[in-house]
């Protein structure tokens, strides 16, 4: 969705970033996932902390001129990333297993690396805890991606709003609060759509701002929620959070805090789908179902059972699949994070169905994909239009962004034959060990490094050059 947009900068992605802490990144993606499908799933799986909660919550450690120890955190390539942005502001951070401790005492630095923000959407959110604690803060503009253009418009008009005075240079946002005395004010903003991380950035911003915040038309998205709970466990003093109004009254100082993150909604979602695709019966845990109802919704719509066992655990049962029509839209609509999975799942549903994606402009990269493995698929806009067949075949394939990964996975593991996926690097963004999760229920699915060219042959034959030229790695 483009929307009035501050000017973005189509600038190189630099891939050469040297990492060289514990918290280390592959530096190349020359593995392929190769999956045999037909083989039906069963047990449990664990679903992992919420990457999009951890992350915007990660920020919000900022906030405290403290310790913060964060649990159940996903370890996730955009985890690490972040990871590398909060050290690089001057933040110490350990790793533990799926404990992250965060000392945001020395926080001296009020500039976030280009190299580190155009790798990871979320890192822009740092502007408002920074501003908030220091009077000052400079990000890059973290540009557009794989899935839309993304502008930060109405972050920065929101902190306009709270008397940051906001330039932007040579794609750098420069923002400060002006006179001696460098704190925002609380005001009333409006935001003209309900964007998940302007009212993370504004939410965060105006936890230390003097006097009273309301945001209007907010998020409502559960990880709004969970960052909202976690400022609140730190001492700020927030109401609404999960409504379309939140009030946030300035406090002067927060303090250290011990927080779990909530599990992650999307992963629980993709484990549903694969369940259902799969005609397998299937448990996952924990969950919070309240998080999964428009998901929940259309797998029923569609054919599939999802039976709550205990208050965080629910059980997928299979059925027939039958077509339905899905439109992405903010919570509690249907997330568009689970559109690419949900199309997977329509291509073999009896019956045409439509997917209307709402929220982001280009997010349909899985569409020529899963034609490749025989999908019926023709996209009009920003309309798909999936005609169910009864088979799929394994194919190469490359995966074009976070989502779309999952997709991938989703229909390898229906189809007839070998599915080999390319690109991983958008896989390992979002979704801890999903073929290990899989594999333990019994999917045939491996990752091996591709000896072969077949990677540059794929690329090169079977992929769009629009898909082949996008900046693949950022999107969160
Ligand atoms: N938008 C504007 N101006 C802004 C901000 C957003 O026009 O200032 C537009 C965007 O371009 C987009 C729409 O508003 O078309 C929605 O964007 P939003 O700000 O709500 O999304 P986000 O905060 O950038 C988060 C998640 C995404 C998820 C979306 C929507 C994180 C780190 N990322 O992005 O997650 O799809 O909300 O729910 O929280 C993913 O996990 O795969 C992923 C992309």
């Amino acid at each position: 969705m483009q929307r009035n947009s501050l000017i973005l900068e189509d600038r190189p992605i630099n891939h050469s970033l040297s990492l060289t802490d514990s918290h280390s990144l592959p530096e190349e993606d020359k593995s392929v996932l190769q999956i045999w499908g037909g083989n039906p799933l069963h047990g449990h799986v664990k679903i992992s902390g919420a990457k999009n909660s951890a992350l915007a919550i990660m920020a919000g450690a900022i906030l405290c001129p403290d310790d913060c120890r964060l649990r159940n955190v996903p370890s996730l390539v955009d985890v690490a990333r972040m990871s590398q942005i909060l050290a690089a502001l001057g933040l110490k951070i350990e790793r533990n297993g799926d404990t992250l401790d965060i000392d945001a005492r020395h926080l001296q630095q009020s500039q976030a690396p280009y190299e580190l923000v155009s790798q990871l959407r979320a890192s822009f959110f740092v502007i408002g805890p920074v501003l908030a604690r220091l009077g000052a803060a400079r990000v890059p503009l973290p540009g557009g991606c794989a899935i839309g253009a993304r502008p930060v418009d109405l972050h920065v008009r929101g902190l306009q709003a709270m008397g940051a005075e906001v330039h932007i240079d040579h794609g750098m946002v420069h923002a400060y609060v002006p006179g001696r005395n460098p704190k925002l004010k609380g005001a009333k903003i409006y935001l003209d759509y309900p964007s998940v991380g302007a009212t993370e950035t504004l939410m965060m911003a105006a936890t230390l701002a003097e006097g009273e915040t309301t945001l209007e038309n907010a998020a409502q998205e559960p990880e709004v929620v969970d960052l909202a709970n976690f400022c609140r466990a730190m001492g700020a003093r927030i109401r609404g959070a999960g409504t379309n109004t939140i009030v946030i009254s300035g406090v002067p100082n927060l303090h250290s805090v011990d927080y779990p993150i909530i599990p992650d909604r999307i992963e629980a979602g993709t484990f549903l789908v694969a369940g259902a695709i799969t005609h397998s019966e299937i448990t996952i845990s924990p969950v919070v179902p309240d998080h999964l109802t428009a998901v929940i919704a259309k797998l029923q719509d569609i054919g599939a059972k999802v039976i709550a066992e205990e208050p965080n655990c629910l059980r997928l049962v299979p059925g027939r699949l039958r077509a339905t029509d899905i439109e992405t839209l903010p919570y509690p609509g249907f997330p568009t994070d689970m559109q690419a999975p949900f199309m997977a799942l329509l291509t073999k549903s009896e019956g045409d169905s439509v997917i209307t994606e709402t929220v982001f402009e280009n997010r349909l990269g899985h569409v020529a994909e899963l034609n490749r493995m025989g999908a019926d698929i023709r996209v009009k806009g920003k309309h798909a239009l999936i005609r169910g067949v009864s088979m799929l075949s394994g194919a190469p394939v490359v995966a074009t962004d976070l989502r779309a990964s999952a997709a991938l996975v989703i229909a390898a593991l229906a189809a007839d034959g070998k599915t080999t996926i390319q690109r991983l690097h958008h896989l390992d963004r979002g979704y801890y060990d999903l073929e290990g999760k899989l594999r333990q229920l019994g999917a045939k699915i491996e990752r091996v490094q591709d000896k072969t060219d077949a990677g540059v042959e794929a690329d090169q034959t079977l992929t769009a050059p629009s898909q082949i030229l996008t900046p693949p790695q950022m999107q969160s």
